[in-house]
C-alpha cells in the first residue's frame, strides 16, 4: 500500500512516500481502507519534535528518539472497513466509519487497522469521507475542552483562535450546548466565524481589548499558548469570578467516544460545516506541511487518500 514515512524529526522534507506491506487486522481489529485523513497542527509538532523540552523528551521516549517507531504520522481518518478480525462484534465489512487513532497514528496510508474498541464511529452516509476526516480532529478536542470546561446554555464564551481546526469547531459547539459565543481571528477570517454561527466576532490583528463591559463565562483558548495578542492578554481581565479559562495547550488532549458520535449526529443533521481550507493527495504531503507549519490554515487542511 502507499503511505508517507516519516524518515526523521525535521522539516517538512523528512517525509517521504513509501510502498509498505498492506496491515492485516488482529482478532480484535478492523481493517480501514482510508479515503481522507487530515494534516493536523498535531501531526506537524510531531514531525517538528516542536514541544517544550519535557514533553520532548516523552514524545522520545514514547514515539521513538530520533524518528517515529511507527514512521507512519496521521491521526484521523474516514474510511471503509475492509475485513475484519474474528472477535469483532461492532463493525462489519462495507461499513463506512471515521475516527481518530491514539499515539500510534498511522492515518497517512491507503489502510490502517485498528481496535474496534478504538475512537471510531460509523459515519451517516449523507456526510462524505472527506466532511467526517476533518471534522474528527477539532471536534474531539474542542469536544473535550468545552466538556472539561462544564459548558452550560446561556454562558457568554469567548473562543480565542476561532478560525483554526479546534476553533471553528469550537465555535459550533458553544453553540449548540446554547451558550452565546464571541469569536476572535484576524479580519480576513471574521465572515467565515460568523457564518459558523458566532454571535460576535472580534479582531485580534485591529483590536487590543474586548468589548467594553464584556464579561465572560469562559475564554477558550483554542490556539494555543504560543499564538497570542495583546487581546489575549487583555480578554483575561474580562472574566466573570467565577469564569474559566481553558487552553488546548492545558494537557494532553482525550478523544472521548460521546464527543464523536455527538460529532457524528451534528454532522448527519446538518448542524455542523467542517472547514477545508485546502486540499492534497498523499504525494503532496510535503507541501502541505509547509503550509500547516505556517499556523494560519482556516479550518482544517484534507488528505486525500483514494483519488
Ligand atoms: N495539548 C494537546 O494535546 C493538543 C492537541 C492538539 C492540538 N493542540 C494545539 O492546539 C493548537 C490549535 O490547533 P489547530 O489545528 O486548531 O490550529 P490551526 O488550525 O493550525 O490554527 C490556525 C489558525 O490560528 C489562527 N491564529 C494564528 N495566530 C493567531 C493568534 N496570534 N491569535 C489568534 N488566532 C491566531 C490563524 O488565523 P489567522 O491566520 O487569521 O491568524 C489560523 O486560522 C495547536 O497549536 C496545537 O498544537 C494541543
Amino acid at each position: 500500500m502507499k503511505a508517507v514515512i516519516c524518515t526523521q524529526y525535521g522539516s517538512p522534507d523528512v517525509l517521504e512516500l513509501a510502498e509498505l506491506d498492506k496491515p492485516t487486522p488482529k482478532d480484535n481489529e478492523i481493517c480501514i481502507k482510508i479515503h481522507a485523513s487530515a494534516v493536523t497542527a498535531s501531526d506537524v509538532r510531531v514531525r517538528a519534535l516542536r514541544f517544550p523540552f519535557f514533553i520532548r523528551t516523552m514524545i522520545r521516549l514514547v514515539m521513538g528518539m530520533t524518528k517515529p517507531r511507527n514512521p507512519v504520522l496521521g491521526l484521523v481518518l474516514a474510511g471503509e472497513v475492509e475485513s475484519v478480525g474474528a472477535a469483532v462484534t461492532k463493525f462489519k465489512p462495507g461499513d463506512q466509519v471515521c475516527g481518530m487513532t491514539g499515539p500510534e497514528l498511522g492515518c497517512y496510508a491507503e489502510y490502517r487497522c485498528l481496535s474496534e474498541k478504538a475512537c471510531l464511529v460509523k459515519k451517516a452516509e449523507n456526510v462524505s469521507y472527506t466532511d467526517a476526516a476533518v471534522a474528527v480532529y477539532g471536534g474531539l478536542l474542542a469536544g473535550h475542552c468545552l466538556k472539561k470546561a462544564n459548558i452550560q446554555e446561556g454562558q457568554n464564551i469567548l473562543v480565542y483562535g476561532a478560525s483554526g481546526a479546534i476553533g471553528t469547531a469550537a465555535v459550533q459547539l458553544a453553540k449548540h450546548f446554547g451558550a452565546t459565543v464571541t469569536g476572535v481571528c484576524s479580519g480576513a477570517n471574521m465572515g467565515l466565524v460568523k457564518s459558523l454561527g458566532a454571535d460576535d466576532v472580534i479582531d485580534y490583528t485591529a483590536d487590543d481589548t474586548v468589548p467594553e463591559g464584556a464579561q465572560y463565562d469562559l475564554i477558550f483558548d483554542a490556539v494555543g499558548k504560543d499564538k497570542s495578542s495583546a487581546l489575549k492578554v487583555q480578554s483575561k481581565t474580562a472574566l466573570k469570578e467565577t469564569g474559566k479559562y481553558i487552553s488546548v495547550d492545558d494537557g494532553m488532549l482525550k478523544s472521548e467516544i460521546d464527543v464523536l458520535e455527538l460529532i457524528n449526529r451534528l454532522l448527519a443533521d446538518k448542524k455542523y460545516t467542517p472547514v477545508i481550507d485546502r486540499v492534497y493527495t498523499l504525494d503532496q504531503i510535503v507541501e502541505a506541511h509547509h503550509y500547516v507549519d505556517q499556523g494560519h490554515k482556516k479550518g482544517n487542511v484534507l488528505l486525500a487518500v483514494q483519488n
